[in-house]
């Protein structure tokens, strides 16, 4: 297994070594490579994604991501040039955002209500592809778009891959939208998600408006199980889905390339926290069941399942003393 890992910016590098202490017991042969890029690359270098550092990565199995942003840089520039630039280069199509509240885990819910859900978030379209512009830029006259992209190629593939995943799980997919007003695109991600509901007829198919979809995630996520939707909603939901399960400390992410042809990327969901960064105060958990992800995504699944059992245990039995962030590693590493 050759592994591209890219630590990134405040707490990046230190979740993903605590990533890479789990990565090690469960994987002992993982070939890694390290690759310095972010915030200390851009001020040394005024590099971002340098186009043979890519070329590079391309040529792994798979990319562990710490985190990227740093307030030292102009908010965006990280973000878009390196974290965007990759998710776009390698047509990483499906960003999976699963939620799950762990047996042990107070969520802020009330009763405690159990969560399982999968977001499959569309990766590559949406507002997110700078399709935009803006005109008497500074004057009271201003004007800017921000257009959101959605090809029925792009819809498409995320939709049956949520499909395919609600299969294999819960049978149940739930699109995420605003037909009632985003009526273009609206149209084509509900009209494509009843087209392909007849090519899996043992799911069953629910659509909700995205607005009232965050009341539903408060007063009753158990309805929810496979969600899917565009890039923005997808964001947005998946941190309110983490922030119910247990708080954005446990939530990963993985942003695939469907069709393999290049690495998919694993990352938590969580940023860069600069706040916290170089105090051993982060919380590991998502890079680790980031890692989980990887390992799922190469075909390991009893290393995948070994690395979420052992997370969940830990989880279990956390009691409210805060751990560092090399003691839950540590703690993870050697229950493994
Ligand atoms: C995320 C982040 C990114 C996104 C930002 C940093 C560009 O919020 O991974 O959810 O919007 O996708
Ligand atoms: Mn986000």
């Amino acid at each position: 297994m050759k592994l591209a890992v890219i630590g990134g910016d405040g707490i990046g590098p230190e979740v993903v070594s605590e990533a890479l202490k789990v990565l090690d017991v469960v994987a002992p042969g993982a070939e890694k490579t390290d690759y310095d890029l972010g915030a200390r690359r851009y001020h040394a270098t005024g590099e971002l994604l340098p186009g043979s550092v890519l070329d590079e990565i391309r040529g792994h199995d798979a990319i562990l991501l710490g985190a990227i942003g740093d307030p030292s840089v102009p908010s965006g520039v990280l973000e878009r040039g390196l974290l965007l630039n990759m998710r776009f280069a390698l047509d990483h199509h499906i960003n999976l955002r699963p939620s799950k509240l762990y047996p042990g885990v107070v969520g802020p819910l009330v009763g405690n209500k159990p969560i399982d859900i999968v977001v499959v978030r569309e990766g590559t379209e949406g507002p997110y592809t700078g399709n935009g512009g803006a005109i008497r830029t500074g004057t009271p006259h201003e004007v800017a778009t921000e257009v959101s992209l959605n090809t029925r190629f792009g819809v498409e593939r995320v939709v049956r891959d949520g499909f395919a995943r609600a299969q294999a799980r819960g049978n149940h997919l739930t699109l995420l939208h605003k037909t009632n007003v985003l009526a273009y695109a609206g149209s084509l991600w509900k009209r494509t998600v009843d087209e392909v509901a007849t090519e899996f007829p043992s799911v069953e198919v629910a659509y909700q408006h995205i607005d009232a979809a965050m009341i539903h995630l408060v007063t009753d996520p158990g309805r929810f199980d496979v969600i899917v939707t565009d890039n923005l909603f997808g964001d947005i939901v998946t941190d309110l889905a983490a922030a119910v399960s247990g708080g954005i400390g446990l939530a990963a992410s993985a942003n695939i390339d469907g069709t393999g042809t290049n690495p998919s990327m694993f990352e938590p969901v969580h940023g860069s926290a600069p706040d916290i960064a170089g105090q051993g105060k982060a919380d590991p958990t998502a890079a680790i069941l980031s890692v989980s992800l990887l390992l799922d995504n190469l075909g390991e699944h009893d290393a995948a399942a070994r690395v979420e059992k052992a997370v969940a245990a830990d989880l279990a039995s956390r009691g409210t003393d805060a751990a560092s962030t090399t003691e839950i590693g540590d703690r993870i590493a050697a229950s493994l």
